[in-house]
């Protein structure tokens, strides 16, 4: 098996093909030819570093549209400062190979400076739905994401994007910006995949060591009870104090936030009235958990 990346092309085992693109001016050829059918094309963006969870999205996008387009670009300007640009991980030979295996036609992995030309001046900003929540412990976080995937979406032109519910904040962000400036696409949130533990699958999961992997587990069971509480009708604010303090009981250094949202605006709410979001996200030795679960008014 060989994956040639000098070339246009991953050549590997038989037919099997994954298009690896690395200029706008290609892609835009690729694409072109990819649509000489009339089919569908379906973007999945990420950062790499590729496991069941990503894929549960290329799968899904398999589903839903003839075509299927993965990027992957380790986008610097939605880390901050002191986070984990350099040591994210970055794995792009097997990361191809999983995306040839579950079918996907291109691979688009520009280079920063393709993405970000000499000179580059331009930030989309999304108010509200990216102000609290991560957008609080993270400033400029969102604005990174909805930058880099506005580009994203002019550069593929997809039909439809899709985009996991363990980013919640993130799918709402997208939503907006897709409804504001008319993007000609849908918008699409797949379901969060989790290990057998119920820890949902994350590329930073790998900075865990074992026993914090272990604790790890207790994250979503806090969550997971939380919400039995507060679905039969426990008081929000002292469920979530408890939430908080079940986590830091289980090994966790710290909690950036405990906040039950409304579903969709992500406005945070005082009572159970209406179809709601709990999310959360924690600290456990140097590495920042999220994880978020639907919670229905009775
Ligand atoms: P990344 O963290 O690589 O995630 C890529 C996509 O996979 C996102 O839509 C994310 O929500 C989804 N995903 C990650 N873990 C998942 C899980 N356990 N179950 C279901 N889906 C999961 O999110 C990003 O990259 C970036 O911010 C990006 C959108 C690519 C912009 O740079």
């Amino acid at each position: 098996m060989t994956i040639s990346y000098g070339s246009d092309f991953g050549h590997i085992e038989g037919d099997a093909r994954v298009q690896i693109i690395r200029r706008i001016k290609e892609l835009k050829t690729a694409l072109a030819k990819l649509r000489e059918d009339g089919g569908t094309v379906a973007l999945v963006p990420t950062m790499g570093a590729l496991h069941a969870g990503h894929m549960q999205l290329v799968r899904e996008a398999g589903q839903q549209a003839d075509h299927v387009v993965a990027s992957i670009f380790v986008n610097p300007t939605q880390f901050g400062p002191n986070e984990d640009l350099d040591a994210y991980p970055r794995q792009e030979e097997a990361d191809a190979k999983l995306l040839r295996e579950a079918g996907v036609a291109i691979l688009w992995a520009p280079t920063a400076e393709e993405m970000y030309p000499h000179g580059y001046a331009t930030n989309i900003s999304v108010s509200g739905v990216s102000m609290g929540l991560c957008g609080g412990s993270r400033p400029g976080h969102f604005d990174g994401v909805a930058t880099v995937v506005s580009k994203l979406f002019h550069q593929v032109e997809p039909d439809i994007a899709l985009f996991g519910e363990k980013d919640y904040q993130q799918l709402a962000v997208l939503r907006r910006m897709v409804l504001d400036l008319d993007f000609p696409l849908e918008i699409v949130g797949v379901p969060t995949v989790r290990d057998d533990d119920g820890l949902a699958l994350s590329s930073r999961n790998t900075y865990l060591s074992a026993e914090h992997r272990a604790a790890a587990a207790h994250f979503p069971k806090a969550l997971k009870e939380g919400i039995e509480k507060l679905e039969s009708g426990a008081a929000v604010d002292e469920t979530l104090a408890e939430i908080g303090a079940r986590i830091l009981a289980s090994g966790f250094e710290s909690v950036d936030y405990v906040a039950l949202c409304d579903a969709d605006s992500l406005v945070e709410l005082q009572v159970l009235d209406r179809p709601a979001r709990l999310l959360s996200a924690a600290r456990i030795g140097s590495t920042r958990l999220i994880d978020n679960m639907a919670v229905r008014p009775r």
